[in-house]
């Protein structure tokens, strides 16, 4: 069986195929290498992995995704290029929506067009609920908010709402993902993935904070904190979420057409202080950091509700916050040398 993982040879990406190249005949990256850090990710592959097949290209591109499914034929498609930055989808729209939409609308219609039905797995976000302006957050204490009413997080019941260009070209492809098992009988699963962490992450201000805040203080820089550093995440390490993966494919028959939240969960929330507070452990440094202004359409607070994914698989994560962010610390610091 061969294995397709569309941007391969981002964060998640790199670490899925590491995870499956052994399940598979061939592992093939399609990648068009545009996010910083892709480059150091895919030369680690190319060492690691015998069986890996790279292509470069984008998944907006139809003739090239038609090309590779017509070339490999696939057991199983992890579907996780996309644009990443809600920042980047207002500044530049279009180019937002022929990654997110078009692009995951592509994978689908190519497997359908070459005959085939492979298990198809979708890496939404939790943007399709858009602002949730109407959830009442408090503040629990003097470093967190949290949820008045949601104190198992928010649940796939809440109402979708994208919000963002970014929230309606990943909400797109969610929703076509979907439907492809609906009408066409396809064996897709969507997971709403909230913060996600951990090896091979080269965060930035705009996308993978919890490795940006890390390199930063490991570089010594200073950290800006938009708002008040009481807003808080459910962060999961990236070898839970791969650990899910893996779940869902094997047990496609359960999942198949269904979408879940998946995240850290209500014991893995942390906010953007404490977190300064265990970096601060980590490192025996003070951290450099000050604040300035809310961005638009920050989240003062998002917990996932995990109880669906975990009732359904079976799953739910091993790695608490502290020991999935010294374990990424560690990481890092084993490859300083190739930090920016
Ligand atoms: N990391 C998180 O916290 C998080 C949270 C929610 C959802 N997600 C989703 O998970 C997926 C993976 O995210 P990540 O954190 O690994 O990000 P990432 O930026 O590290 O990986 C995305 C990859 O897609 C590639 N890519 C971008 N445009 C492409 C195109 N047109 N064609 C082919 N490849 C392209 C990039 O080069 C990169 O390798 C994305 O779909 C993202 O929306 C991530």
């Amino acid at each position: 069986m061969n294995i397709l993982v569309t941007g391969g040879a981002g964060f998640i990406g790199t670490n899925t195929v590491e995870r499956f190249a052994k399940k598979a005949e061939k592992i093939v990256v399609l990648d068009d290498l545009s996010r910083k850090g892709t480059m150091t990710n895919l030369t680690y592959l190319k060492e690691n992995i015998k069986n890996l097949v790279f292509v470069k290209g984008s998944v907006a591109d139809f003739d090239k995704v038609l090309s590779v499914y017509k070339k490999y034929r696939f057991g199983i498609v992890f579907h996780l290029a996309a644009q990443v930055a809600v920042t980047t989808s207002v500044t530049d729209p279009r180019t937002d929506f022929e990654v997110n939409a078009l692009g995951a609308f592509n994978m689908l219609e190519g497997a359908r067009l070459t005959g085939q039905k492979p298990v198809m797995l979708y890496s939404s976000t939790n943007k399709v609920y858009g602002g949730m302006e109407e959830v009442a957050i408090i503040k629990k204490d003097k470093k967190h908010y949290g949820y008045r009413d949601f104190p198992k997080g928010i649940s796939e019941d809440f109402p979708l709402d994208f919000h963002s260009p970014y929230g309606c070209s990943k909400g797109t492809g969610d929703q076509y993902f979907i439907d492809y098992a609906r009408i066409y009988g396809f064996k897709t699963v969507v997971f709403r993935q909230s913060c996600i962490y951990g090896d091979h992450q080269w965060g930035n201000e705009d996308q993978g904070w919890v490795a940006h805040f890390l390199i930063s203080a490991i570089k010594g820089r200073k950290i800006s904190i938009y708002g008040d550093g009481l807003q808080v995440r459910d962060i999961l390490y990236v070898r839970d979420l791969v650990d899910l993966y893996e779940a869902a494919v094997c047990d496609i028959g359960k999942v198949s057409g269904k979408a879940f939240n998946v995240g850290g969960g209500p014991g893995n929330v942390i906010s953007l202080l404490e977190f300064l507070d265990i970096l601060e452990d980590l490192t025996g440094k003070k951290v450099k950091y000050s604040f300035g202004k809310w961005r638009p359409g920050d989240q003062k607070a998002y917990i996932s509700n995990i109880a669906k994914v975990k009732r359904t698989l079976g799953w739910e994560p091993k790695y608490g916050k502290k020991r999935g962010i010294a374990k990424l610390y560690g990481w890092l610091i084993d490859n300083k040398g190739k930090l920016k």
